[in-house]
């Protein structure tokens, strides 16, 4: 259902790759609920022309930015206001990548080239959005900023290897610099610590679906989708959510609330009968 919870609003959505991406459901989701934006991804995803059909269908205009180059994120800016007419409302940051969870890398024997370069595709990317926008003034006063995260910040997931420590980073960034974004002009930095979801990245992860169904298992309301997480997300974009800001805000079903389920206790009873 659609309430125009976004009517009149602009806004910047990264990382939609294809349709199971998360920042796929949010746009769509952001165009139902009446929002004009721009849709962005690294330049070698986009040769993939998936994202073209999302384009079509939301009235978007794609704009390719490698979210780790400056130059190509002041790009993105100008480019995004020259388009939408003016400052921007929201910006998603919905980008995650580690060469070596996919070369399938141990955490005792991690390529440290790499590792820096999953903290910054991954984190520092993040940083990156918000003091391009800063300096050129690009995002609105009272805007929302938000980036997607995952409980292997705050709790070891053997395979998650240093995507870790980049959620960890990129939780840090949300409170530091939804600081200084609020003091400055009134903006909102939040991430969204998502349950695992069948996406590119998500199953690239070794184990992937048997910590999916761990965590499904897990939580009374079962794990959140990527549509669910993108209805959680329209209210982040929109004017109900003012006051919610430096917070790493978990939707998860409430997994990361619960220490043991019934259906666990019961997965555990019947391998012992
Ligand atoms: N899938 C899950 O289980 C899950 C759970 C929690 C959080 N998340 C997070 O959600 C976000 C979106 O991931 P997804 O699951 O939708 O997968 P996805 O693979 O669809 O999206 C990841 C996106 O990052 C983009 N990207 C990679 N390097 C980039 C760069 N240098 N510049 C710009 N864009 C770049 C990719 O092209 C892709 O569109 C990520 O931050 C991910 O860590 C995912």
């Amino acid at each position: 259902m659609a309430y125009q919870l976004l009517k009149g609003k602009k806004g910047i959505i990264s990382g939609a790759l294809d349709e199971n991406s998360i920042a796929w459901k949010i746009a769509q989701r952001a165009h139902e609920e009446g929002a004009t934006f721009t849709l962005t991804n690294a330049p070698i995803a986009m040769r993939m022309g998936e994202i073209n059909k999302l384009a079509e269908a939301c009235g978007a205009k794609i704009i390719g930015a490698d979210a780790t180059s400056i130059e190509d994120l002041e790009n993105l800016y100008d480019e995004s206001m020259e388009f939408l007419g003016g400052p921007v409302d929201f910006v998603l940051h919905s980008i995650g990548m580690s060469t070596n969870i996919r070369k399938g890398r141990e955490y005792g024997d991690l390529n440290y080239d790499w590792f820096m370069k999953s903290l910054d595709v991954s984190a520092l990317s993040f940083h990156k959005m918000m003091q391009v926008a800063q300096k050129k003034d690009a995002i609105a006063q009272g805007g929302s900023v938000v980036a997607l995260s995952y409980i292997a910040a705050q709790r070891s997931f053997p395979d998650y290897t240093d995507m870790a420590q980049a959620k960890a980073m990129l939780e840090s960034i949300a409170r530091s610099y939804g600081y200084h974004y609020g003091k400055a002009k009134g903006v909102r930095v939040n991430t969204v610590s998502q349950s695992p979801t069948k996406t590119t990245a998500g199953t690239g992860i070794s184990g992937f679906n048997a910590f999916y169904e761990y965590a499904n298992s897990m939580s009374p309301l079962g794990n959140a989708t990527a549509d669910d997480c993108a209805d959680y997300v329209i209210s982040l974009f929109s004017d109900l959510t003012r006051k919610v800001t430096m917070q790493n805000l978990f939707h998860d079903g409430g997994f990361s609330s619960v220490g043991i389920s019934a259906d666990i206790v019961e997965l555990m009873e019947s391998k012992n009968a």
